[in-house]
């Protein structure tokens, strides 16, 4: 018998996916117990026996059992992480769920409202479980006391509580710092698994920059053991929330982990006064009984249903150019025109004027804030400029900046309170800039109005959204942390934008990917990956962003050699096979280009013209051949691009073979090499003949030979690539 909640019969909601279910035990006078979440259970299958007062209570314990629920709270006893911390003014600290009432308006969706009587909160959860096995959940918190009570403080309050199988083995997330996103960890999770050993019970990640940032992507990926590319249990959880988090997996002492996800709020930020509620962002989760591919390729589709585009449809993504690393600050007329030129003559279909070209932006110290064009560089506005773009058959696009200002700008002069600041404290500068306080309606205006100007007399397709700085001492006009309005006020600015020029597309750029989450990713269409264009390094940030967003809007554009990052050269063969998986662009100066380099690039961007039908929209398998040679296959099962790396130099003396797994074993495959011999395989004298040779004639094959054993792949120099057309035949 338990002491908090009468003694009700237990209902319990299945929900089943193609792949996966969810279980909740349910009572009027609790918040749903998890039960289960994992690969897809029969259907008819339900729990042995109810899990409330079921289990033995263990020594030295409370008198009553408190299994995981959907929302733990501190009032039922919960040693372990809450779901919600909050208190009135020192009161109310521990909330306890005695009322649950749910709505089922369809079979795989849910609403819990759970209410608490003593502390007068109201909460609600969505939960909905998609046909393709991905989980998204949120809440809803609301303050239903009266002014009484005092306001409610709000600490935490997590979009998502999820159970984790005791079997979890291991997490996997990814730092990493401005040109260098994306770097790969995993962590031990335990003590389930190591007792005395190496686990970690209480595993966090935190974010305190304001926005997604480079260096905490705000997801992971938990695999049982054995899960590998493309077989085992894999669960995946992302939070879509362009600020602020914190993510923590906890092990329970009934041999299960608890993961919770959301927003990490600064001291104060969130009050709710008597009739306020806070709505948590959505946690879009997966359980993936297919390993890590299966995963990515969920959220691959997940993305695409949050995006909108302009006439509903996405369009074959355009070539960019854009102009940063060609130009900088150094826009001259002629510069700018003869950079067109050269663009549009290797291929090019947008051209995207980045910084400088606006008042008084000569370098990044001053001008932020003055969104019109400089009048020493355009003498005649941008107009001319978009006419020969528009007459040499390209798209135009331009950079802006718009959440900043600079302390020497116009806009700073006249409204120097329109920062985010703290009363007393000096102003922190980052790129020599400061935050606008967005959440301001007359600030939101006085954007909306600039962008709208621009929008309205330039034929713009395309704004490069570009957000340079963490949010540090982000205080409003009252002194208040202002880093979740500042969140809030982006998403209605972007969206504000977007009903007024609804052709216009939106990159998301936030010095490279610090803000490439799904919330931001569903208001816009492509994320600058990354300022780094070194293909050694793309590769890896590349496959790290590729596990949680398709490769349509991944900009990834062919750099320089050197790169001006890293100071690395590659081939430009290299470059161009890199960069050719994603939304390609090019980032170089075109007008200074050798001929004969000018001439392959233009190849590779007929080749990526020839085959973005293929390389975008369809399933994206990543994989592993060994000895640094690593591959992505995009498509389906019946054609396929596959895009083959040597990143580091061999150590076997045989190249290892490429298996495909997703073939039909069946079918009869014709393969086809698409990229030309490098010129440096050719011109090499140490090269032996298989690695000059090697053409694109290679026989048919079977299916079931490439997936078990697959075809041998050339000798290849450090630092080069390879691009292979399969089709059924
Ligand atoms: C950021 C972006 C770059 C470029 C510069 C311009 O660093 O990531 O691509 O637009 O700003 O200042």
């Amino acid at each position: 018998m338990s002491t908090h909640a009468p003694d009700t019969p237990a209902s319990y909601l299945v929900l089943h996916s193609q792949h996966t279910s969810v279980v909740l035990e349910c009572r009027a006078h609790e918040a749903p117990l998890w039960r289960y979440w994992g690969p897809r259970l029969p259907d008819g299958c339900t729990p042995l026996a109810p899990l409330r007062d079921g289990r033995a209570i263990p020594p030295s314990s409370m008198e009553f059992d408190q299994p995981l629920s959907v929302t733990p709270t501190l009032g039922v006893g919960w040693y372990h992480q809450s779901a919600l911390l909050a208190h009135r003014t020192g009161q109310q600290f521990a909330q306890q769920w005695t009322r649950c009432v749910l709505k089922h308006p369809s079979p795989n969706s849910l609403t819990i409202h759970l209410h608490d009587e003593v502390a007068q909160l109201q909460l609600d959860i969505g939960l909905h479980l998609s046909a393709d096995d991905v989980l998204s959940l949120h809440s809803t918190l609301h303050n239903r006391g009266d002014n009484a009570l005092g306001a409610l403080d709000v600490q935490w309050l997590a979009a998502a509580t999820l159970p984790l199988p005791g079997t979890a083995q291991q997490v996997h997330y990814s730092s990493g710092q401005w040109a260098n996103e994306f770097w790969p960890h995993s962590d031990l999770l335990g003590p389930a698994q190591q007792p005395g050993g190496h686990g970690t019970a209480l595993w966090v990640r935190e974010n305190r920059r304001g926005r997604t940032s480079h260096d905490s992507f705000p997801a992971a990926v938990v695999t049982l053991p054995g899960a590998t590319s493309d077989s085992g249990v894999v669960y995946g959880a992302h939070l879509a929330w362009s600020g602020n988090h914190r993510q923590c997996i906890e092990w329970l002492p009934d041999g299960q982990y608890q993961w919770q996800l959301g927003e990490w709020l600064a001291p104060g930020e969130v009050l709710l006064v008597a009739g306020e509620s806070i709505t948590t962002p959505t946690v879009y989760a997966c359980c993936a009984v297919d390993g890590h591919n299966g995963l990515m390729q969920r959220m691959h589709r997940q993305v695409r249903q949050l995006q909108s585009w302009p006439g509903q449809r996405m369009r074959p993504r355009p070539v960019h150019l854009n102009t940063w690393e060609a130009l900088y600050f150094d826009h001259t007329p002629e510069g700018v025109e003869a950079l067109a030129r050269a663009a549009a003559a290797v291929g090019v279909e947008r051209f995207v004027l980045d910084d400088g070209w606006f008042h008084r932006r000569h370098s990044d110290r001053a001008a932020l804030g003055d969104w019109w064009p400089d009048e020493g560089k355009y003498p005649h506005g941008l107009q001319p400029l978009a006419a020969l773009v528009q007459s040499l058959g390209m798209e135009l696009g331009l950079w802006v900046e718009p959440e900043m200002v600079s302390p020497d700008s116009a806009l700073f002069r006249q409204h120097p309170d329109w920062a985010l600041q703290l009363a007393g404290r000096p102003l922190l500068t980052m790129r020599n800039q400061l935050v606008l306080d967005m959440a301001r309606p007359e600030v939101a205006d006085y954007l909306f109005e600039r962008l709208s100007e621009l929008l309205r007399t330039l034929p713009i397709a395309y704004l490069k959204w570009d957000m340079n700085r963490d949010l540090t001492t982000a205080g409003n006009a009252l002194g208040r942390a202002a880093y979740r309005g500042y969140v809030l006020a982006w998403y209605a600015l972007v969206d504000r934008l977007r009903n007024a020029f609804p052709l216009v597309e939106i990159e998301s750029c936030a010095s490279g990917g610090a803000r490439l989450d799904y919330a931001a990713v569903g208001r816009t269409h492509r994320v600058w990956t990354s300022d780094c264009n070194d293909a050694a390094s793309r590769v890896r940030i590349q496959r790290g962003a590729l596990q949680w967003l398709p490769p349509e809007i991944l900009g990834c554009h062919i750099g320089p050699a050197p790169a001006h990052t890293t100071g690395r050269s590659q081939s430009l063969h290299y470059r161009a096979g890199v960069a050719l998986s994603g939304h390609l662009g090019l980032e170089l100066d075109v007008r200074h280009l050798p001929t004969a380099e000018l001439e392959q690039l233009r190849a590779w961007v007929q080749r990526y013209k020839d085959w973005r039908h293929l390389l975008h929209g369809g399933t994206v398998w990543l994989g592993e051949a060994g000895d640094g040679v690593v591959w992505q296959a995009h498509g389906s099962a019946d054609e396929l691009l596959v895009l083959v790396y040597r990143t580091e130099q061999t150590t076997h003396r045989y190249t290892p073979a490429l298996r495909l797994p997703m073939l039909d074993a069946n079918a009869q495959y014709r393969i086809e090499r698409l990229d030309p011999t490098p010129p440096e395989w050719t011109s090499s004298p140490l090269n032996d003949a298989a690695l000059a040779t090697e053409t694109t004639a290679l026989p048919q094959a079977h299916g079931g030979w490439l997936q078990a054993v697959g075809w041998p792949l050339p000798r290849m120099l450090a630092e080069s690539a390879l691009l292979y057309h399969l089709a059924r035949i």
